[in-house]
């Protein structure tokens, strides 16, 4: 705040941003307005840590170990990249061309999604599909569970197969709303394409210059207490190419 003050300013970035609204008290036709507060500034940071840094390195976590567990799509990923990118450095334009990529990324969160569930609290009285619930409830829309609903995907709800995403998101299931890896609504996340190029930037690279396959410790426990992780960690032996 002090060197905004002192005019070296730095508001091109997130955090710029949100201490000049702190430090506005009016607009330019110099109405009061009232900017976020410390408190707020303090809390959105912690918000955009939090949930930009957990979040993609689990969808990161997860991937490595499907692409183990399925070395077919793996080598059918690797061959994708190499055939874009080469052993080049990546670009933005390559990256929207990445498809097998992208539907291994779809598919690892719809199996793991990071966030397991979405809450919600009633404000006022409300009714959902028929039942009144009082206002201060809590409402879970079970992800997880609607990301294995066999209903929904098939037979083969529980397989890794990219392939059900061959066609886009909404071809993937009978009903698209089902996918919710990042919610939906006002609330969606707003990270969700930041995040998708992060994964997608590191997951070339990886397959770029590593084979990978679990190591004999690895125990499979997918673990949803807070976020989705793999309970016993992730032991990956990685092989350079
Ligand atoms: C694989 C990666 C990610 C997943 C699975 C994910 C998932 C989610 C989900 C499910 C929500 C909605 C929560 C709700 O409705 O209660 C959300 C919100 C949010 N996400 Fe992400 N996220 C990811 C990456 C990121 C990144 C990279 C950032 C920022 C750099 C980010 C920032 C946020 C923020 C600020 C919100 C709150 C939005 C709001 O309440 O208006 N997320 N995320």
């Amino acid at each position: 705040m002090q060197a905004m003050q002192e005019g070296e300013n730095t508001k091109d970035d997130l955090l710029g941003l949100m201490l000049e609204s702190n430090m506005r008290t009016s607009d330019e036709d110099g109405q009061s307005i009232s900017g976020m507060t410390i408190k707020e500034v303090v809390e959105e940071c912690k918000l955009f840590y939090f949930a930009g840094t957990e979040t993609t390195s689990k969808l990161l976590t997860w991937t490595m170990i499907v692409l183990s567990m399925h070395p077919e799509w793996q080598d059918r990923a690797r061959e994708e990249v190499l055939g874009v990118f080469g052993k080049s450095n990546l670009e933005y334009e390559g990256l929207n061309r990445l498809k097998r990529v992208t539907m291994v990324l779809y598919e690892v969160l719809r199996l793991y999604p990071p966030a397991v569930g979405l809450i919600r609290k009633t404000y006022k009285e409300i009714e959902i599909g028929g039942v009144t619930y009082p206002a201060g409830v809590l409402i879970e829309l079970p992800v997880l569970l609607m990301h294995h609903d066999q209903d929904i995907w098939g037979s083969d709800v529980h397989e890794f197969k990219p392939e059900r995403f061959a066609n886009g998101i909404s071809k993937a299931s009978k009903n698209p709303g089902a996918f919710l890896p990042f919610g939906w609504g006002p609330r969606i996340c707003i990270g969700q394409q930041l995040a998708l190029i992060e994964a997608k930037m590191a997951l070339c690279m990886i397959l770029q210059h590593f084979e990978f396959e679990l190591a004999p410790s690895y125990t499979h426990a997918p673990d949803n207490g807070n976020m989705m992780r793999p309970m016993h960690g992730a032991q990956i032996k990685l092989r350079a190419i």
